[in-house]
């Protein structure tokens, strides 16, 4: 999907906002495999609005460099500004303008689904880590998308996200057939929103690739119906959303 083409990116930030503690929930589990003393220079691959970006750079006190494609979202990410030890750049993951071996970790957070070319990308990513370097990938996965809590309301929306998502086997694959090897993999849980009717607000601003997806009658139809649904829910009862979480690393030279 090309982001530069929908309204999206304005909405993104507002569509995805978390408690501080669900991000933190993130950046412990990656320095649970990648120790910060390893890591000088982060790349956020396809960095989006960088809600990743500046936390990152300062959990792991480290140079990031985000990578994206999308004017619109980038325009998101320099905005927050988070500090000179944060650039960002206008590419195509699958096209890395970085050096050989520049970087210590490449993170990428829901962005596999939408390349053109994942094994380019991925040898991308092969290419630009250092040996010993790791890459943390969150991403949703064919296995996974079934437990969304959104599916059941929207007609249509399970196939989409089934023919988009890779399965675990093929993301392992994919980034085995770049050279690297899995270091582990495991579905973290977090908390996507506080109530139904606040998930129902969230996915009610659609910057969400499977939903925008969707035609609007059928999109109307299920915000509709999830919005009953919230209405008969305990208001105290939290969203998860389950996320595979996978680690890899580039073996020593
Ligand atoms: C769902 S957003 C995720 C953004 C961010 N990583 C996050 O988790 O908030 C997907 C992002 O992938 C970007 N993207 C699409 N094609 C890409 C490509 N070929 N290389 C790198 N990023 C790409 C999109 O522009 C979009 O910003």
């Amino acid at each position: 999907m090309d982001y530069d083409k929908t309204a999206m990116p304005a909405a993104y930030d507002r569509a995805r906002t978390y408690q501080p503690e669900v991000l933190r929930l993130w950046l412990e589990a990656i320095s649970l495999e990648v120790p910060k003393t390893e890591v000088d220079h982060i790349i956020d691959f396809g960095c989006g609005t960088g809600r990743y970006s500046g936390p990152l750079s300062v959990h792991f006190d480290a140079e990031l460099t985000g990578i994206e494609p999308s004017e619109k979202m980038l325009a998101e990410a320099s905005a927050k500004a988070p500090s000179d030890r944060v650039r960002f750049c206008r590419a195509a993951g699958e096209a890395l303008p970085l050096a050989d071996g520049c970087a210590d970790l490449v993170f990428i957070s829901m962005v596999l689904h939408h390349l053109a070319d994942p094994a380019r990308a991925a040898m991308e990513c092969g290419r630009t880590l250092r040996p010993g370097g790791r890459l943390a990938l969150r991403t949703g996965s064919t296995e996974q998308s079934v437990s969304y809590p959104y599916i059941p309301f929207f007609s249509g929306l399970l196939e989409i996200i089934r023919e988009r998502l890779p399965s675990r086997a093929r993301i392992r694959q994919l980034f085995e057939d770049a050279g690297l090897e899995l270091a582990s993999h495991r579905v973290i849980k977090h908390q996507f929103a506080a109530s139904w009717p606040a998930y129902a607000d969230k996915l009610a601003l659609r910057a969400d690739s499977f939903l925008a997806s969707l035609p609007d009658p059928a999109f109307n139809t299920g915000l509709d119906a999830l919005r009953a649904h919230a209405e008969e829910q305990d208001p105290g009862k939290p969203i998860r959303e389950d996320i595979d979480f996978f680690v890899f690393r580039k073996p020593a030279a």
